[in-house]
């Protein structure tokens, strides 16, 4: 959050309903059809999601609807299903075979479509290959690779053969993927000779080289060919690496085709993937989503919360590699059969239009992108949206940090044309799909305000002694009752699942973020209130960034904390203490620097690194975070209480010491 947007979000209290034209012709088209259907996922779940998934092939229905003694929960248990069958397959006896699914848009400007057939058609031939390969129904497979169709494909071929997929964002370095590969014990590695990114190549199975060295469980990496042998040279080590087009060619056994082609059903509660996401700790979180909740959650929600229809291209321009991709670009709109548009690059290549050029290309009809990227199009001037064609668009979203008014309404006018709804999206990796918004022909939205809780959502914004605050009384954001989409615990850690979400406040589930609930019953996001950060739309864990830099051999203290930042929502500013003997300069700036980039990976790097003698400590030796996040927000005196400083000599010189940025 921007320090101004704060201030503008608490004066803001403009309306913006749907036009008589989007209601006309949308899902849900009044307040009061909502707020019944909300009632109804309350009062009576069971029927509700019933009612709800039939569209998703159950091969066995469930005995009973949930079940739960918190923190573990079970929805739909005793159901059978193949989550790709409710992607693909159920496709395939309709009009929808030869609908386009995925329509790519490569940076470098070529694109490609696959219809529900072909995307089968390549699914099944995945899952055969990585079958005749040993993977197995239980195994982990790790997929390290950018925003091109074979991402998708991959998490489908694994979902098909009952494999747990973890995605790894490509941005991440190999000190993370390796880390994450060891922490699941993946048995397969998919990835790519590189990907494309502001026209330079991201080496990505240079990096998966360096990690699979040091990762004894892989014993096969499969190699998509996306750049050539000229830019993007791979050393591919014989017995275990295959280009992936090698893989699809061979002819599979009979067993393994078979089991692509009619693939097993599996419990409701088998584990669909790991993602993993920063936390309070050091360690990231591999948060575990099951089957038959998960899809559910994914598929209601894309189908109300973008009102998807059969003409509809919708793209969401967020990475397969966070949860945004898995949910609004794979699970959710496929299991709707909707079209997606995939876009492989960054928005400003060639030139900052490059977004709307490709949705004036294709024809892109709803829109789902994130506050920090209508940030950098702001600043990159109006010319270039207004130099395209956007009449397109019907419907805009919003999702991974608050929305400004400011950027809200830029969004609403120059890209909406005044004419598409905005819907911002509050969720998590953990809740799998969104919780809170405004369903676009039903509610009004307000810039600033994410809105009302979603189906099944019993959501609510408390004191610390779990009390209700008043309205428009800031606290924190708490879930009450599981809900079928939910995280069901953190890889190999129930205890972790436990005392990150569970026991702040006993029985229900702590979301880590400040909100405020106006008189309308809309709430108010305000960001993240743990040890988590939010950097244009990544999720950094101060607590990763520390150990990061303490593990370099200069570094005897450090201290991560944000500082709110126009661009990003919020910077990253890291405070060291330097072991005696080690210069705070540049160059040692830059070591770190590079330190980061190489244990976490270069979307982590700090905005600015400052060096100070020592940290300020409360007298049991608690680093003074809050101090520290005056001083980097450029605090000139020091607020609120510190009569616990063990030394306030050491504050002054932070103060005054070195801020040049990173
Ligand atoms: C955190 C979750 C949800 C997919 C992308 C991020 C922040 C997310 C909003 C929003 C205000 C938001 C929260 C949340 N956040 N969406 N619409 N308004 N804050 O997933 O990496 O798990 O991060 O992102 O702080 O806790 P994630």
């Amino acid at each position: 959050m921007t320090t101004d947007s704060i201030e503008s979000r608490l004066k803001e209290d403009r309306k913006f309903p749907p036009s008589d034209e989007f209601v006309k012709h949308a899902r849900v088209s009044s307040h009061a059809a909502y707020t019944t259907m909300y009632q109804r996922s309350l009062e009576s779940p069971e029927e509700f999601w019933r009612e709800e998934t039939q569209e998703l092939v159950f091969r066995e229905t469930w005995k009973t609807f949930a079940t739960w003694e918190l923190p573990k929960a079970q929805f739909f248990v005793g159901a059978k299903l193949n989550a790709s069958e409710s992607c693909l397959d159920r496709h395939l006896h309709t009009a929808r075979r030869t609908k386009a699914a995925i329509i790519f848009e490569g940076e470098p400007g070529d694109t490609r479509t696959l219809t529900y057939f072909e995307l089968h058609r390549e699914v099944v031939r995945l899952t055969a290959a990585l079958s005749d390969m040993g993977v197995k129904k239980g195994d982990r497979v790790a997929i390290y690779m950018g925003m091109v169709p074979e991402a998708a494909i991959s998490m489908l071929a694994c979902a098909r053969l009952g494999a747990t997929h973890s995605v790894v964002f490509g941005g991440f370095s190999a000190e993370a993927l390796r880390d994450r590969i060891n922490d699941l014990g993946a048995k397969v590695l998919l990835t790519q000779d590189g990907a494309w990114r502001r026209g330079s190549v991201v080496p990505l199975k240079k990096m998966a080289d360096a990690a699979v060295e040091q990762a004894p469980t892989i014993e096969k990496v499969v190699v998509l060919r996306r750049i050539g042998e000229h830019l993007a040279p791979c050393a591919m080590k014989s017995g275990r690496d295959m280009w992936w087009e090698d893989a699809l060619s061979n002819p599979p056994s009979d067993a393994a085709l078979k089991l692509a082609k009619h693939p097993e059903a599996f419990d409701a509660e088998h584990p669909l993937f790991v993602l993993y996401t920063s936390g309070s700790t050091g360690k990231p979180k591999g948060v575990l989503h099951t089957t038959a909740g998960y899809l559910a959650g994914a598929h209601v929600t894309t189908k109300y919360v973008f009102d998807v229809k059969e003409s509809d291209l919708y793209w969401c321009t967020a990475d397969v590699g966070w949860v945004t991709g898995h949910s609004y670009i794979t699970y959710g709109p496929l299991s709707c059969g909707a079209t997606c548009l995939m876009y492989e690059g960054a928005p400003n290549f060639p030139d900052p239009g490059r977004f709307w050029n490709v949705i004036e290309k294709h024809g892109v009809t709803v829109l789902y992108t994130a506050p920090t990227a209508i940030r950098a199009f702001i600043r990159w001037g109006d010319e270039f949206p207004q130099k395209a064609d956007l009449s397109s668009l019907r419907l805009l979203g919003s999702v991974g940090e608050p929305i400004n008014p400011e950027a809200w309404t830029w969004y609403h006018k120059v890209i909406g044309g005044g004419r598409c709804p905005i819907v911002d999206t509050w969720w998590q990796t953990e809740t799998g799909c969104i919780m809170l918004t405004t369903l676009p022909g039903a509610c009004y939205s307000k810039p600033g305000a994410t809105g009302l809780p979603l189906f099944g959502v019993d959501i609510e914004v408390v004191k610390d002694d779990n009390q209700p605050c008043a309205a428009n009384e800031g606290g924190k954001l708490v879930i009450r009752k599981p809900w079928p989409s939910m995280a069901r615990t953190l890889w190999g850690d129930d205890e972790r699942w436990k005392t990150a979400y569970w026991t702040q406040m006993p029985g229900v589930y702590f979301t880590g973020d400040g909100a405020r609930r106006d008189p309308d019953g809309y709430f108010w996001v305000v960001g993240r209130i743990d040890d988590v950060l939010n950097v244009a739309g990544h999720r950094i864990g101060t607590a990763e960034i520390e150990s990061a830099l303490v593990s370099h051999p200069m570094v005897a203290e450090a201290a991560a904390v944000g500082r709110p930042d126009e661009l990003k929502g919020q910077a990253l500013v890291v405070f060291v203490t330097l072991k005696s003997g080690h210069v705070a300069d540049k160059t040692t700036k830059n070591k770190l620097a590079e330190h980061i980039d190489r244990e976490i990976g270069k979307f982590a790097r700090p905005d600015s690194i400052r060096f100070a003698d020592a940290l300020p400590k409360t007298r049991s030796g608690k680093i003074m975070r809050r101090l520290l996040k005056e001083i980097a927000s450029g605090a000139t005196s020091p607020q609120g209480d510190t009569s616990t400083l063990e030394d306030l000599g050491v504050l002054a010189k932070l103060r005054a010491g070195d801020s040049d940025e990173a």
